[in-house]
């Protein structure tokens, strides 16, 4: 029987987290064996913190081409990924390109496969901020313009869909960072970051901070870390690269913020452990986001929306935007949280995407003969 060629396309720090769920139902699936996988890593992220430290951690297979694009003006990176891409298409002729979530990488994956003529699949699609100066606003909804089979996280992002015309081939699986979030528990037990750090569970904040409306606002970050710096309790912050590039080229000397631990990016399992036993989180990451709420932990949300809206009912997400009051407020109130209900999935969101797209090939197959 022949068998269907994946290829899947990441770059950035997520999405090596959501190739690792889908890499390792593709192994272990009853039709492994009907499916071969290649990777392709753009080098979106080149750092060993937010790039291989995830391969190792996540066991997954070494990528088979690494096209070591790296940081550039967005134009220039996505026409310089989309080049490279197109050739390893074209060698690799694979049957279904796979890209994930919402990233320059995301961009240049999909618009590449469908120049050269190979379905797309979206892994994460239908989310929708509704602000259209947001890259990723812009990525997510060419890519899901473009897709042949979308892959819905949320009953939320389906309607997203819906409403844009988009129904065919549109479903809800899950989570992919659900699936990995709940296998990643048993790893767990073992961690001694809080020890390293001198922490106890419940006895600090945890902070990230990476997106782009916010670091065009340097002196709102500054003013947050002044704040953030002022409280008793001790703020964790692993910065990323780009906001420590941000706040050191607007001449902000970090190490003035003493009540601020600000450390490299940590891995994957680390991150989880420091979020478990976080009294508070503090983001503007997507994906921590649902983290939080997956552990149970409030978190506040350094934007005036989220494309994960449906966690503002339960009560666990805070929007302060850049407000110092509101900030301050939302770290120090109770939260009123309501029942927890899993919107995510049942944690087999990859195994329901390969079932549909071995299902999907095969007919694609016997359509086309
Ligand atoms: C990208 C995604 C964002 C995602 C984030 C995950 C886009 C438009 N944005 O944002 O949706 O939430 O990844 O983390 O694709 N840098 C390094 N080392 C690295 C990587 C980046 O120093 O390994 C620095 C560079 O100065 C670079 C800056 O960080 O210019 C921003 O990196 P980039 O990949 O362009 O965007 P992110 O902010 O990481
Ligand atoms: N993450 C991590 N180490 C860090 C910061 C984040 O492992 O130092 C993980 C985090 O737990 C989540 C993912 O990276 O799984 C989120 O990625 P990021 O915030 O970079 O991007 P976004 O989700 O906003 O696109």
């Amino acid at each position: 029987m022949r068998t269907t060629k994946l290829v899947s396309i990441v770059g950035a720090r997520p999405q090596f987290i959501k190739l690792a769920a889908l890499a390792k139902k593709m192994s272990c699936c009853p039709f492994s064996r009907q499916l071969s996988h290649i990777i392709i890593h753009t080098g979106q992220h080149y750092d060993y913190e937010m790039s291989k430290i995830f391969f190792q951690e996540l066991n997954l297979p070494k990528p088979d081409y690494h096209l070591g694009i790296g940081s550039h003006s967005p134009s220039k990176q996505i026409g310089k990924m989309m080049e490279a891409i197109e050739h390893v298409l074209e060698k690799e002729k694979p049957d279904i390109v796979m890209v994930y979530g919402d990233t320059n990488t995301t961009l240049a994956g999909a618009i590449s496969a469908v120049h050269s003529g190979i379905p797309v699949v979206h892994i994460e699609a239908g989310l929708r901020s509704f602000k259209m100066d947001m890259p990723e606003e812009i990525n997510r909804i060419i890519t899901d313009r473009i897709s042949t089979l979308l892959f819905c996280p949320t009953k939320d992002a389906v309607r997203n869909l819906k409403k844009e015309g988009k129904i065919k081939n549109v479903y809800f699986v899950g989570d992919v960072m659900y699936d990995v979030f709940l296998k990643s528990q048993n790893y767990l037990w073992n961690r001694h970051i809080l020890d390293d750090l001198g922490l106890t569970p419940k006895n600090y904040l945890l902070l990230t901070i990476h997106r782009r409306e916010n670091l065009l606002k340097i002196n709102n970050v500054i003013n947050i870390l002044e704040n953030l710096n002022r409280l008793k309790e001790k703020t964790i912050f692993p910065i990323h690269p780009g906001t420590k590039k941000t706040l050191e080229q607007n001449g902000c000397d970090i190490a003035k913020f003493t009540n601020i631990v600000m450390i490299k990016p940590i891995g994957y399992l680390d991150m989880l452990y420091l979020e478990k036993n976080a009294r508070k989180i503090i983001t503007d990451s997507g994906g921590v986001q649902k983290e939080a709420f997956w552990n149970r932990i409030p978190c506040v949300v350094l934007r005036s929306e989220t494309e994960w809206k449906e966690l503002l009912k339960y009560g666990y997400l805070n929007l302060v935007g850049n407000d110092s009051k509101k900030l301050l407020d939302a770290i120090n109130k109770p939260v009123r949280r309501k029942k927890f209900r899993s919107i995510f999935g049942n944690g087999n969101a990859s195994g329901r995407i390969l079932h549909i797209i071995n299902h999907w090939a095969k007919i694609n197959r016997a359509t086309s003969l």
